[in-house]
């Protein structure tokens, strides 16, 4: 079958860790007809963008990546997708709320930089604290909400499922995880939409064992930081924001767990929170509601008001 012609235009803005994976991953896509990767450093971009192209006839791809450096957004114009992770990464004992203020900053900034140069484009903001930079952005940008959304429940469900697959050793594929609520404190792992070859957790678990990696996920950001010492994760990560990009720029209609605006659903209205949504070339094309357990309902509303308050406060960041 004649291969589908390249498209579109992704930026991915913040050439650090987490930046120049998701460029990397992208590109590799081979999906794309253009990567650009910005950053307020001159040089690094470019040179992270020419060190990429040139593994192109090794890994057999065609998107070009363009590195812009100096902060410019000349290049960045009429992008379809931008992808947010300028920021300062935590460092071991720091939680992610510790790095609101100057994260809110860059966010703005970067935020009123989209909306100036891709007036169009939908936005995955990967910069922490996660939900509160995701409204911040749609605050600056003056964006509708639903072209504007955060990564991490990707990558909090990853790390759920990978947990549970590493302590019954069997395959990742074998397992079914969710993970819902804050990138924070209160995270919602939720253990009744797990399973293991079709059998509900509970059926192949203990409760204790579930309650501990209930805990290990929560906890799954600041276990890769205390390890590395300086700086956190971006393999995962980067992973997770690029097929959320992806799924935009292919209109997939593919459900994924997202940072999205709330309108009703759970009975939460009014706050970014990290929820299942069906992803479009609109962004957020509804968000999908299904059973959970009381407990996690729960667990929900109580992390919507833990975000609601701090949401309020970045208007003034
Ligand atoms: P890093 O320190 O490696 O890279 C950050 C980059 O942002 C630097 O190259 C810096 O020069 C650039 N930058 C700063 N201000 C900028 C501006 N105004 N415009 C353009 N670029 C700017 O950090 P890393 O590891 O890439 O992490 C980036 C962010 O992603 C951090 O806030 C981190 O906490 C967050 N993160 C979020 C996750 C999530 O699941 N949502 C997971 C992992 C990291
Ligand atoms: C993570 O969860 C630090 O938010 C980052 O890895």
């Amino acid at each position: 079958m004649a291969k589908q012609p390249r498209n579109g235009k992704v930026t991915v803005v913040g050439a650090g860790f987490y930046g120049s994976t998701t460029a990397l991953r992208l590109a590799e896509y081979d999906v794309f007809e253009t990567v650009v990767l910005t950053d307020i450093v001159e040089g690094k971009p470019e040179g992270l963008a020419l060190d990429m192209n040139q593994s192109r006839p090794i890994e057999g791809f065609e998107t070009e990546v363009v590195g812009i450096g100096g902060g410019s957004y000349e290049g960045t114009e009429g992008s379809d997708v931008v992808v947010v992770t300028a920021g300062l990464p935590r460092k071991p004992g720091m939680s992610r709320m510790d790095l609101i203020e100057t994260n809110a900053g860059i966010v703005r900034q970067v935020a009123e930089n989209i909306a100036r140069t891709s007036p169009d484009a939908v936005v995955i903001v990967v910069s922490n604290p996660l939900d509160e930079m995701t409204a911040l952005a749609q605050l600056a940008s003056g964006f509708p909400k639903q072209r504007v959304m955060g990564q991490a429940g990707m990558l909090d469900t990853a790390r759920f499922t990978d947990n549970v697959a590493e302590e019954l050793g069997v395959p990742v594929s074998s397992v079914r995880t969710l993970t819902l609520g804050s990138h924070g404190d209160t995270m919602v792992p939720v253990p009744s939409r797990c399973t293991v070859d079709g059998k509900p957790l509970s059926e192949v678990m203990a409760p204790d064992r579930v309650e501990h990696l209930v805990q290990r996920t929560r906890n799954g950001g600041a276990e890769v930081v205390a390890l590395l010492k300086t700086g956190s994760a971006y393999y995962a990560p980067s992973a997770a924001a690029a097929r959320m990009a992806r799924a935009v720029m292919e209109d997939s209609g593919t459900v994924m767990p997202v940072c999205a605006w709330v309108d009703g659903e759970y009975g939460i209205s009014g706050v970014y929170l990290g929820v299942e949504a069906e992803i479009g070339r609109e962004g957020v094309r509804r968000v999908v509601e299904s059973d959970l357990a009381e407990s996690e309902v729960a667990g929900l509303r109580e992390a919507a008001e833990a975000v609601r308050a701090k949401q309020a406060d970045v208007a003034d960041l």
